[in-house]
């Protein structure tokens, strides 16, 4: 999968720019505040359907303008193309694919695959079980067919337990969800759990330069405890969920641990070793991606140079070039670009205005 052209009008400080990226690796190179990150924006926008900055997005339509526009034409590399087109005015936010208008994120993201990594990808390790859940569940929405339907379901019927339990309803009006809530939940752990099987298989390869000799560890605690089934862990805590007030056990709930050597990798490796290792994670599930259903999904990696040195920066390039695929970087200069990627196709940024390379 890659994007062939990109057009991007009033979107933060560009007014307009138009790419043509090359179908392998893509360097964009700029000052602070030229616009690079904005220009992985706008591709991530098309990709999934929202920015990964946390303000409103409205506030990234160009200061002074009305609306932005960013479009591109994918292609799967088997001269299949589609065409895809975030659109926000002061009103509304919209999403087109091809011909159809007000597509919903779900179509988009099973359109273009991509994968951001930014120069905060180490806190993977750190922050809450929610990005790692985030992180597990991209992989397994695009390799396991069976995931979304069952997930959708699940957080459905987890909502209306939450909600039953949240107004004091009776006994059997919470338990009314558990035949719904179990079914679907031991689905999607099933799904992760064979997703899980992939990454581990694959991953201590592409970590061992990274670690060296530690042993690199993935553990999945899958929400609930005990080994009987997700129906009979609600049942012992109903009383506790009821006096809570919400559902305290379910694959919502699960998480991804990551350990060197049997210490957890957030104690045991440096911020840069940290920010290699989730790179690394990252990079495997693009693998695992292709390997399972023949996509190559985009790569966006902002600032690779970030506490990064040479030779880690080498390391990861290499990799990415190992991977295949279309990648988009950025750099605050040509010299921080990794000696693997100095044939890559190099755009310059100033003021946010792009310009190709010769
Ligand atoms: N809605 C907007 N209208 C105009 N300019 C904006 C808007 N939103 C953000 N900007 C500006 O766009 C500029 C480019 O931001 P961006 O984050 O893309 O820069 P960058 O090249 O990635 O910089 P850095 O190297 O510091 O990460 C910034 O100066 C920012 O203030
Ligand atoms: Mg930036």
């Amino acid at each position: 999968m890659q994007f062939d052209a990109l057009s991007i009008r009033n979107f933060r400080c560009m007014e307009s720019a138009e790419l043509l990226p090359a179908e392998s690796v893509n360097c964009i190179i700029g000052d602070n505040a030229s616009g690079k990150t904005s220009v992985l924006e706008a591709i991530y926008i098309l990709g999934r359907g929202q920015s990964f900055r946390h303000s409103p997005l409205h506030q990234a339509i160009r200061r002074g303008d009305d609306s932005f526009t960013v479009r591109a034409r994918i292609s799967d590399g088997a001269s299949r193309h589609r065409r895809v087109g975030a659109h926000h005015d002061k009103r509304q936010f919209s999403l087109k694919l091809d011909d159809i208008d007000n597509v919903s994120r779900f179509e988009l993201v099973s359109a273009a695959p991509l994968q951001l990594i930014d120069p905060n990808v180490h806190r993977l390790l750190e922050q809450g079980p929610q990005h790692r859940r985030q992180f597990l569940d991209w992989g397994v929405f695009h390799v396991e067919p069976l995931f979304f339907p069952a997930w959708r379901r699940y957080r459905r019927a987890l909502k209306q337990r939450n909600h039953a339990l949240r107004h004091r309803y009776a006994k059997h009006d919470v338990l009314a969800w558990d035949g719904e809530l179990v079914k679907q939940g031991e689905l999607v752990d099933a799904c992760r759990r064979r997703y899980l099987d992939y990454l581990t298989d694959l991953l201590p390869k592409s970590t061992h330069r990274v670690i060296g000799n530690g042993q690199l560890q993935l553990s999945y605690t899958n929400g609930w405890k005990g080994t009987e089934g997700l129906g009979v862990a609600l049942a012992s805590t109903l009383d506790r969920d009821l006096r809570a007030g919400f559902t305290q056990q379910g694959p919502h709930r699960a998480d991804l641990h990551v350990a060197i050597s049997s210490t957890k990798a957030r104690d045991w490796v440096s911020r840069g070793q940290q920010k290699i290792l989730t790179t690394s994670l990252l990079l495997c599930q693009a693998q695992i991606l292709h390997l399972r259903r023949g996509i190559k999904p985009v790569l966006l990696i902002d600032d690779l140079a970030a506490e990064l040195g040479e030779s880690f920066r080498q390391t990861v390039a290499e990799e990415i070039i190992r991977i295949g695929g279309q990648c988009f970087l950025t750099f605050l200069d040509e010299s921080l670009v990794p000696d693997a990627l100095t044939s890559a196709q190099m755009f310059h940024v100033e003021h946010g205005r792009v310009r190709r390379a010769l």
